[in-house]
């Protein structure tokens, strides 16, 4: 989902100073009392205040504290967010403008078999030859991979020897892994093998291991959303995704870390590691997928994003990712955050390989009334050197000069938009939705028990405080940002920073595709004497209009085939000569 600590100063600062400090200032400096022991009459009429208001809602099931902590968030966020988004889209009456983007669809035909679209058509490497370490193998691409494949040079049984081993060699450091499938992928393995002996071949994921984010429901495999109340749990369902990629012949290996409930890289088993300086976290939620793609624990993996949860990652573990538009991959069997922001997508080594994984998984999914057949364009054979692509101040320069020297018309770009509230608008649709979803999971207490507090928790019940009328004018200001974004992409496609907190909210708001990508690496802080092979990973976005991430993709391609970022090898636990760091050895 998203992480709030990387909240960067938002455009409504002014106003939530203002109401911070009017509203805690008088009660500070009144008595110096620990907030769980003694509370001060004010603090207690507020409780009752409150506590009497939320019988009226059906909620009257919180504690005290609770209760006190919400009406101070209430205070502080919801009530400055209702005002901003009023003033944006409720002074005028009649509903004639800004039309909310929740659309209904009363069809009854979204049961009809998805239609498969043409296939990308991604080139061929005749002359590959297995690499004799088992090391280099773990990280070629699944193009690579799948060149090996088809030209019986190795098995899938071997690969997922290969993969199973790293995985398993590697997870006490990185804490990646929830469930291995091992029996699965090697029954999967026996299928890819054996058909490809009868001379059928599936296509590029035939026989490829891969691992999914731990919210995608696989039948006879816990499904645990990383979460302490929910560990022990079994869905009878086989998701969409999953379908998807067993049809094309790939190989689930593990079940992977998805931060509790979607939320940051704590998980009730551990925290994830980032494998390029394992000292620090992956950062979250969809932490394993990323961990175990940047560490050659497995060829790819999908995670999914409602705000931020596969660029974050992504970033910060140097791995290529596609977010792909809203709406291009099915989400049934998967667990929802929001069903208007959560969206599924790969984390790969190379652009070249999103491309080829999210051709496989796209299409509608007729259990996911937001799923639909996106028309692309293949990105194997666009020719980028009539794009017209712009840069932010925060791109990182060298992929703006190097597509410019493949001909690529660059400028310098600036989003315009006047909506103010980008990111209460984004904490407003995810918190209701999830509320929504985990209803009763706060009603019965469960959420006490959550990994952080201070978290899920702590939003869900100022989510519990926000009118359903507030709820939609935030959606009607969000179909004003989409149009302002619209009216100001006069470009095909525009580079910036990925981990932009105000443009993860605006670009998951709008349903925007992003490629990140790697860009190079910065040294450690304080290194230990002698060095270190840790490295801080460089990353950067490539952005374009929602249906057409093919623009995207191409563009990454075209970067990474003169660069070689993406293709360097994170040192895991081979540090330094004095750089040992302690590793945790309690996993479960
Ligand atoms: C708590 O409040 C009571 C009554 O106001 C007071 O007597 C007591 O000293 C307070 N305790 C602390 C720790 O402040
Ligand atoms: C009132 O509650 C707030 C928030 O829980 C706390 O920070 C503050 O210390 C409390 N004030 C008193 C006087 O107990
Ligand atoms: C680029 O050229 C192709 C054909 O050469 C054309 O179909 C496409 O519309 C052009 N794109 C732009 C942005 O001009
Ligand atoms: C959104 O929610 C996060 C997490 O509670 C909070 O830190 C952040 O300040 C909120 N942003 C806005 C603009 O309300
Ligand atoms: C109220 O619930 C919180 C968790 O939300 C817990 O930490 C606290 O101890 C509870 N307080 C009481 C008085 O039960
Ligand atoms: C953004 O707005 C500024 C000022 O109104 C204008 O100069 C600029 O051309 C606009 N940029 C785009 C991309 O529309
Ligand atoms: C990108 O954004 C992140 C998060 O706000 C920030 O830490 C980083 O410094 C930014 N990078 C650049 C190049 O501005």
């Amino acid at each position: 989902m998203h992480l709030h600590n990387l909240t960067r100063c938002f455009p409504l600062g002014l106003i939530l100073l203002a109401a911070t400090t009017s509203f805690l200032l008088p009660l500070d400096r009144t008595e110096d009392v620990s907030r769980k022991g003694n509370r001060s009459e004010e603090n207690m009429s507020k409780v009752s205040e409150l506590k009497a208001g939320l019988m009226y809602l059906d909620a009257d099931f919180f504690n005290d504290s609770e209760v006190l902590d919400m009406a101070e968030g209430a205070k502080e966020f919801n009530v400055p967010m209702f005002r901003v988004n009023r003033k944006l889209v409720a002074s005028v009456d009649g509903g004639l403008h800004n039309p909310s983007v929740l659309v209904f669809n009363p069809s009854w035909d979204n049961n009809e078999a998805s239609h498969e679209h043409e296939k990308f058509k991604y080139p061929s490497l005749p002359d590959l030859k297995r690499p004799s370490k088992e090391d280099d193998i773990a990280f070629m691409t699944v193009l690579e991979l799948a060149t090996l494949i088809k030209t019986k040079q190795i098995t899938s049984r071997e690969l997922t020897d290969i993969f199973l081993r790293r995985l398993k060699k590697y997870n006490h450091v990185l804490e990646a892994v929830i469930t291995f499938t091992e029996d699965l992928a090697y029954s999967q393995a026996k299928k890819a093998d054996d058909l490809l002996e009868k001379g059928v071949y599936l296509g590029p994921l035939h026989g490829i291991p891969y691992g999914l984010k731990d919210i995608i429901a696989v039948p006879g495999y816990k499904t645990t959303w990383g979460s302490k109340t929910f560990k022990d749990q079994y869905l009878g369902i086989e998701a969409w995704v999953y379908k998807r990629l067993k049809s094309s012949g790939a190989v689930l290996l593990a079940k992977l870390v998805s931060g509790s409930l979607a939320y940051d890289d704590i998980w009730f088993g551990g925290r994830t590691r980032n494998p390029w300086n394992i000292e620090e976290f992956s950062t979250g939620s969809s932490a394993g997928p990323a961990a175990s793609t940047s560490a050659g624990l497995v060829p790819f993996a999908i995670g999914s994003e409602t705000a931020g949860s596969l660029t974050y990652p992504a970033a910060r573990c140097g791995i290529t990712c596609l977010r792909p538009t809203f709406g291009t991959v099915g989400r049934s069997g998967v667990m929802s955050i929001s069903e208007s922001l959560d969206k599924l997508g790969p984390f790969c080594r190379s652009a070249m390989d999103c491309a080829i994984v999210i051709d496989a998984i796209r299409g509608k999914d007729p259990d996911d009334l937001s799923s639909r057949h996106i028309f692309l364009d293949d990105p194997f054979s666009i020719d980028i050197s009539n794009l017209t692509v712009g840069y932010l101040e925060d791109a990182e320069m060298e992929i703006v000069d190097v597509l410019k020297s493949k001909g690529v018309k660059v400028v310098p770009f600036k989003l315009n938009y006047t909506v103010e509230s980008v990111q209460a608008i984004l904490n407003f649709t995810m918190d209701v939705d999830m509320l929504a979803h985990f209803d009763h999971w706060q009603r019965s207490g469960e959420d006490r028990q959550y990994e952080a507090q201070d978290q899920w928790p702590e939003e869900l019940r100022r989510a519990r405080l926000i009118p359903a009328v507030d709820y939609l004018q935030a959606q009607r200001a969000r179909g004003k940002l989409i149009r302002e974004v619209r009216e100001s992409f006069t470009v095909d496609a525009f580079i910036g920073n990925a981990t932009d907190w105000e443009l993860v909210c605006l670009g998951n708001l709008v349903g925007m595709p992003i490629v990140v990508v790697p860009t190079g690496f910065k040294s450690i802080k304080n290194p230990p004497e002698g060095g270190t092979r840790r490295r801080t990973t460089i990353t950067t976005g490539i952005y374009a209009p929602p249906d057409r991430d093919h623009i995207a993709l191409s563009l990454a391609m075209a970067y990474q085939s003169v660069t070689d970022h993406h293709k360097q090898h994170p040192p895991i636990d081979d540090l330094g000569p004095n750089d040992k760091l302690p590793i945790p050895s309690n996993t479960t």
